[in-house]
């Protein structure tokens, strides 16, 4: 049977989006121009949409993708910048049969280069509410840190959020962990994940995406994490598989982006029948969209193509989605 049409009418969460890998290439030239952005000359890469498009299909690793990544969200400057940039992704999450996202930002990476946190959040919010007078559709924003800088740096954005109210308004609902994941182990950060605990936030981070299984436990035991993105290598240790499911641990995954950055070499390599046989529960999602090849129902659609899985297996997965999404049990009555 045709899947499709079910898979896109299926009610969907998304958990594991970075929104700044929802820049389109079009976009971001545009922005580049409007903006007055050199975009490096000495890349080919970057000499047409085209081009670039066709770069991101030969990525050779997480790092070889966050170069790229961390360049085009240079073009991005203004409130009206961020806006764009959620309202277009919030339309394509619409179109793809998305009820509820919970989207990454990354304000290091902005900071840094001279744009205001207050900027990006701003902009992401204006984003937000669109949304959801347009389509209905809920969302919630999760501050990552960039674990390639220091918990000191990690530590300071925590308290400007903080400063701001975005944590105890509800603006900002949790924290989580990206960029280069081997040698960059959860740990170091674990003092800013404690004070998240004593705060009330929810806490995620990226673990067992390139990292072996053991990211996944240091996350889990050393940074209270209530969620695990990627988790990949969770297969790797089935005690720590099995704890993951009897504590309803969602791991939020990401299939064409692992295939993309080389972590397996096809969606079929990926543990998702080792994951609905011991019960780990888990949500489909598109991590950087306009770099990895799909929005979220690709990536539905690529996981039913690999593993042809029955209505019921979908079911579970949708209701997994939306039990570990960390949006009001008012608002997960409604999608359920
Ligand atoms: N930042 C954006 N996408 C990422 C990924 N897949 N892993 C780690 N950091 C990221
Ligand atoms: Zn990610």
């Amino acid at each position: 049977p045709n899947f499709t049409p079910f898979l896109a009418a299926l009610p969907k969460c998304e958990h594991h989006l970075h929104i700044e890998g929802s820049l389109s290439p079009a976009t971001l030239f545009r922005l580049a121009k409007s903006n007055n952005i050199a975009l490096p000359a000495e890349d080919p890469a970057f000499q047409s949409i085209e081009a670039l498009q066709a770069r991101y299909e030969r990525f050779t690793s997480l790092d070889d993708f966050l170069g790229y990544y961390f360049i085009g969200m240079r073009t991005l400057l203004t409130v009206s910048d961020f806006e764009t940039l959620g309202y277009e992704y919030f339309q394509k999450a619409h179109a793809d049969g998305v009820h509820h996202a919970e989207i990454f930002f990354d304000p290091q990476a902005h900071t840094e280069r001279g744009v205001a946190y207050k900027t990006v959040v701003e902009g992401l919010t204006a984003a937000q509410r669109r949304a959801e007078a347009d389509f209905g559709l809920t969302s919630k924003l999760i501050l990552c840190f960039l674990r390639h800088m220091t918990a000191d740096e990690a530590g300071k954005t925590y308290q400007e959020a903080s400063a701001l109210g975005h944590f105890s308004d509800g603006t900002v609902a949790g924290i989580g962990l990206d960029s280069s994941e081997v040698g960059n182990p959860p740990e170091i950060f674990r003092e800013v994940y404690m004070s998240a605990k004593d705060a009330g936030l929810r806490r995620t981070a990226h673990a067992g995406e390139e990292g072996d299984s053991t990211y996944i436990s240091r996350a889990l035991d050393l940074c209270h994490v209530e969620r695990i993105d990627h988790g990949i290598h969770l297969v790797d240790d089935m005690e720590l598989l099995k704890r993951v499911a009897a504590n309803k641990t969602l791991i939020t995954m990401c299939p064409l982006s692992n295939v993309r950055l080389r972590c397996v070499t096809k969606v079929a390599e990926l543990p998702i029948r080792t994951f609905l046989d011991n019960g780990v529960r888990f949500s489909i999602n598109s991590d950087d969209p306009a770099y990895f090849g799909g929005y979220i129902l690709d990536n539905y659609l690529a996981v039913q193509d690999a593993f042809t899985l029955n209505v019921a297996e979908w079911k579970s997965i949708a209701v997994a989605a939306i039990e570990g999404s960390w949006c009001g049990d008012d608002r997960k009555t409604v999608l359920l």
